[in-house]
């Protein structure tokens, strides 16, 4: 996971309306309803109040990140605070608030954690099916359509396995093979490839990698969709323009985390 800065997320709450608006565009659907899509929720929901937590250990607290987190969840409807206590302190102030979800993130893990119920979920699993499932809106039909992977790390593997389950074909790409070979070797239809010098041949791809701007125009057409995660991103500007590009630093993921957690919740 690369580690985002403040002027990575600093846009998101005057500007989630309108991303929003975007994301429908590229996919019918909106970020709340890929994000349950995504785990799977059919009905209504009870929300949950949820709390987001600071931080301080290792590298210490990303300016705004647990104010986004709380803008980003307040913009599905949910009630959100920021603990004004970290760490500890701050997960006994969010138990005393009521919040009946914490997120919470250090240098290597973004999670949230019911307070009441042993259920979690973890940011790259979330992020991975959240841009699975919105590149399988956006397509339209991927049913046995070969989708590139790049990046076999958490959110590559969970997106693969999204894609696969949902009858999509996953062809693996990770800079280390071996990597690849692991991810395709438990997952149905799925194969890994050891170069990958014509991606134009996939119309569709997930960049779940860490590598920037590595996607060309020369790579894509007005056909491509590429649901692109990775931080950061992997698909240059000039992409924007010619194929379809998801993208989003933080929001779809955290989403993603909390209707993760719901859904194991009314699970239980
Ligand atoms: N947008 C979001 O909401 C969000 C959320 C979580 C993670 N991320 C980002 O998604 C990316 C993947 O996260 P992760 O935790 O799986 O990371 P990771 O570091 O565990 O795995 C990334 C993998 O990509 C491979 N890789 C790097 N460059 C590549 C390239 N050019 N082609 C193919 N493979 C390449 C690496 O070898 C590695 O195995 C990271 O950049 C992370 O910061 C974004």
């Amino acid at each position: 996971m690369t580690r985002l800065v403040e002027s990575d997320i600093d846009h998101i709450s005057k500007e989630i309306e309108e991303y929003d608006r975007k994301f429908f565009q590229q996919t019918g659907y909106s970020m709340e309803e890929i994000a349950k899509i995504a785990v799977g929720i059919k009905n209504k929901t009870t929300k949950k109040k949820v709390a987001a937590v600071p931080v301080t250990s290792g590298l210490g607290i990303i300016g705004g990140f647990s104010f986004s987190v709380a803008e980003i969840l307040r913009h599905c409807g949910i009630e959100a605070i920021v603990t004004e206590k970290s760490d500890v302190a701050g997960i006994q102030e969010a138990y005393q608030s009521d919040a009946e979800i914490v997120f919470m993130s250090d240098d290597d893990i973004c999670a949230a954690f019911c307070l009441d119920k042993k259920v979690q979920s973890d940011n790259g699993y979330a992020t991975g099916i959240g841009f699975a499932a919105a590149l399988h809106m956006a397509s339209g039909e991927i049913n046995n359509k070969e989708v590139l992977i790049l990046g076999a790390g958490p959110v590559g593997s969970a997106a693969a396995a999204y894609i696969s389950d949902v009858g999509g074909n996953p062809v693996i790409y990770d800079l280390k093979y071996e990597k690849s070979q692991k991810l395709a070797a438990t997952l149905s239809r799925s194969k890994a490839i050891s170069e990958c010098n014509e991606l134009k041949q996939y119309k569709y791809m997930i960049d779940a990698s860490t590598s920037g701007e590595f996607i060309s125009r020369d790579d894509v057409s007005h056909e491509t969709i590429i649901a692109s995660p990775g931080m950061p991103i992997g698909v240059k500007k000039e992409v924007m323009d010619i194929a379809t590009v998801i993208y989003n630093p933080l929001e779809l993921g955290v989403i993603t985390m909390y209707f993760h957690c719901i859904r194991q919740l009314e699970d239980d």
